[in-house]
């Protein structure tokens, strides 16, 4: 099968999991098309079976690339096997209507968009410090802080579980093989 593995990033950390969703489904005999949604190039020339899309919570929303891609190409997303790969920091917090928040976040774009994704995984990023600038740092040290998360800020942080990733991906290619 030929999966379209597409995504947009802000930081890297979504780039860094679409990567490992490519590695995974190619470990599996598949194809995978990796691809930068934000690159504005063609993809569709390869004509995948399936697409596997990834984006970042920043602010509580996608990057405005993926809204507008998601937008276009809904109709061909729902007539193919999909699935959504959510990227926030908030599903990892130890309260639960955090977790709740990041597990809504979805809501506005499968709304706006009308993309009904066949599966869904949320999986938690990175906070990678040594990359913000001066004032993003402070920013989301203070929220850290505020969610116990961690404030070291001389160096990253990754919360991304791989295991939980790569059998999301499993999941999802037996399914598209029904
Ligand atoms: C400026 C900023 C705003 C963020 N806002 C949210 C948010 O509203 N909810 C959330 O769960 N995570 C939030 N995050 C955490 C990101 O989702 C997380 O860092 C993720 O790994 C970023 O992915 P990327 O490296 O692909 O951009 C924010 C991070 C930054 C730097």
């Amino acid at each position: 099968m030929i999966i379209l593995v597409g995504y947009a990033t802000v930081e890297g950390q979504t780039r860094k999991i679409a990567g490992a969703v490519a590695a995974a489904v190619e470990a599996a005999g598949d194809r995978a098309l990796l691809f930068d949604i934000a690159s504005g190039a063609e993809y569709a020339i390869a004509h995948p079976e399936a697409a596997i899309l990834c984006a970042p919570v920043h602010a509580a929303r996608y990057p405005a690339a993926f809204a507008s891609f998601v937008r276009q190409e809904a109709s061909w997303l729902n007539s193919v096997p999909s699935a959504f790969v959510s990227v926030s920091l908030l599903i990892r917090s130890e309260f639960e209507e955090e977790r709740e928040e990041a597990m809504h976040v979805p809501d506005a774009l499968i709304s706006d968009s009308g993309w009904r994704p066949t599966m869904m995984h949320h999986a938690a990023g990175a906070l990678r410090y040594t990359e913000y600038d001066f004032f993003k740092r402070w920013i989301i040290r203070r929220m850290a802080e505020l969610e116990n998360a961690p404030t070291d800020v001389s160096r990253d942080h990754e919360f991304t579980d791989w295991k939980a990733l790569s059998g999301f991906v499993e999941d999802f290619l037996d399914m598209a093989k029904g």
